[in-house]
């Protein structure tokens, strides 16, 4: 399914370790003491060799960064020349409008769902290779239609399924609440995503929520439906001690206290006004900042993506080095 990955041989020694190291290397100091214990709280809840298709970024709690990183890892995926398609499952459609559009489907999410159809409903973007399916549904119509049709929780996924376009990467934004749309979208992915702002109030609305969403649709499974693992990653870190000392005790309690159901992502992303202006300027992060600003201790925004997708696509790592040095050159 990966286009790219076949073309390529064994991964130079560089390769292998320049991001990847330099992540690890910048972080470590970037993040002083936040590693502490870190890697033990860490659960192994994807297996090794996982190939993962479909992401949704998922939270129960709005503003934490949710449509940051769909839109940025999905335009990261396309500058790394994978085939993406972001799927706006939020009523409040924020995503559809975070790239411009190239060329726009009649329809969107609203037209998917409801009709059946998987036609039309694709726009692509001005970022090659990144096509988005927008959320269509002002009157907030959807939820109600899902809720009281029989497959509503499962149709996204089987329709996703059909659709020909032979995408590497899908990823689905979500609101910040729960309800049917969410659940549909959880249920119609292979990993989700739930960035993880260090706010006591958002560690406490993260353990509270997001494990009760997951265990109320733990029976989906015996549909052959299995809820996808949960990472989370610490998103908006500040390097001021407040800012470290939370997120060094949502690693410790929180996710020793989840046990395997959620792991907690090394890469963390900073809290860096790059991130807003990239919104502003429609273009994806890593594209607006490249370079560390001189000065600041924070990685590069593109540093801090490809760091994340290195470990969302832990069996595609070495392509995403060899395609980020040949493509984001
Ligand atoms: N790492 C970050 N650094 C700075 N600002 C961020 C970061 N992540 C998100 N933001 C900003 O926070 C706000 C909320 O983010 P958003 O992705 O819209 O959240 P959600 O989709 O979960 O509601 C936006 O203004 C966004 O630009
Ligand atoms: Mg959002």
């Amino acid at each position: 399914m990966f286009r790219s990955a076949g073309a390529f041989k064994r991964p130079l020694k560089s390769d292998r370790f320049s991001i990847a190291f330099a992540q690890k290397w910048l972080y470590s100091r970037y993040l002083r003491g936040l590693d502490d214990g870190g890697s033990q709280a860490v659960n192994e809840t994807i297996p090794r060799g996982y190939t993962m298709r479909r992401m949704t970024v998922v939270s129960t709690k709005g503003g934490v960064g949710k449509t940051t990183v769909a839109a940025n890892l999905g335009g990261l995926f396309a500058d790394l020349d994978y085939r993406v398609l972001l799927v706006d499952a939020d009523v409040q459609p924020t995503l559809s409008s975070y790239y411009a559009i190239r060329s726009q489907a009649t329809g969107g999410l609203f037209q998917l769902l409801v009709s059946g159809v998987t036609e039309n409903v694709i726009s692509s973007t001005i970022i090659s290779n990144l096509d988005l399916i927008v959320s269509n549904d002002p009157t907030g119509q959807l939820p109600n239609l899902l809720l009281h049709a029989p497959d509503g929780r499962t149709r996204l996924r089987h329709l996703l399924d059909q659709i020909d376009t032979p995408y590497d990467v899908v990823i689905l934004d979500t609101q910040g609440s729960l309800g049917v749309l969410q659940d549909a979208a959880v249920l119609a992915s292979d990993l989700l995503i739930s960035p993880l702002p260090p706010e006591m109030l958002s560690a406490r609305e993260f353990s509270r929520g997001t494990l009760d969403m997951l265990e109320r649709l733990r029976p989906m499974s015996q549909l052959g439906l299995p809820v996808p693992p949960l990472v989370a990653v610490l998103n908006r870190i500040d390097r001021t001690r407040n800012a470290l000392q939370i997120a060094a005790a949502l690693r410790d309690e929180l996710f020793t206290a989840s046990k395997d159901r959620i792991r907690l992502l090394e890469t963390v992303i900073p809290n860096l006004v790059a991130y807003r202006e990239a919104a502003c300027l429609g273009v994806p992060v890593h594209r607006h900042e490249s370079t560390r600003p001189v000065g600041r201790t924070a990685p590069a925004a593109r540093e801090t993506m490809l760091a994340l997708a290195h470990e969302l696509l832990p069996d595609r790592a070495a392509d995403v080095s060899r395609l980020s040095s040949e493509t984001l050159a």
